[in-house]
């Protein structure tokens, strides 16, 4: 195992997905009804305590905004791993995460670790991906796979630890 001081981590998906409430939940405990849509990028980080080592999150939540995704390079450049976020009551941000995995096997980091989440399942009745269509997915792109709700606090954690788990495993 390799103790890590600072992790990179990048969040990517479609715009309204949530990435940016995953971080604000992860980072300060809180979610905004209503927060706005990322211009650019934004930054955030985080002393997590992995196994009794710490390591320093830094987070790079990226704005989904097709309009931007020419920036996306800038920031999964050396990220040791990524959160690839669609919203499950919205089919077409899950169908757009294959353009991310192929991007970056294509052009990101080496052995980058992955991770899918599905958020807002708080939202279960919207759901239009089934829980075996993102884990069959995930499984397929080499990612662990969670169901989240930022509103909810459900699972947002354990995208982090376990991804800072994995980067100190390799
Ligand atoms: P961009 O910055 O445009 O790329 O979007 P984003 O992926 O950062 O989405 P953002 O976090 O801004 O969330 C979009 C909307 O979804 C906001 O109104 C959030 O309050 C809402 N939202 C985010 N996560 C959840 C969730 O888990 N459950 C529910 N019900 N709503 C959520
Ligand atoms: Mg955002």
């Amino acid at each position: 195992a390799q103790r890590c001081r600072e992790i990179k981590i990048v969040l990517l998906g479609d715009s309204g997905v949530g990435k940016s409430s995953i971080a604000q939940r992860y980072v300060t405990d809180t979610f905004r009804p209503h927060g706005e849509s990322t211009i650019g990028a934004s930054f955030m980080s985080k002393m997590i305590v992995n196994n009794g080592s710490p390591c320093k999150c830094q987070i790079w939540d990226t704005a989904g905004q097709e309009k931007y995704h020419s920036l996306a390079p800038m920031y999964y450049r050396g990220a040791a791993a990524a959160i690839l976020v669609y919203d499950m009551t919205k089919k077409s941000s899950f169908e757009k995460l294959q353009k991310w995995v192929d991007e970056l096997k294509e052009r990101g980091p080496e052995g980058i670790v992955l991770c899918v989440a599905a958020n807002k399942c708080d939202l279960e009745e919207g759901r239009e991906v089934e829980v075996a269509e993102g884990a069959e997915f995930a499984q397929k792109s080499g990612a662990d796979f969670f169901e989240t709700s930022a509103k909810n606090d459900e699972n947002v954690g354990r995208i982090f630890t376990t991804l800072v788990t994995n980067v100190q495993r390799k």
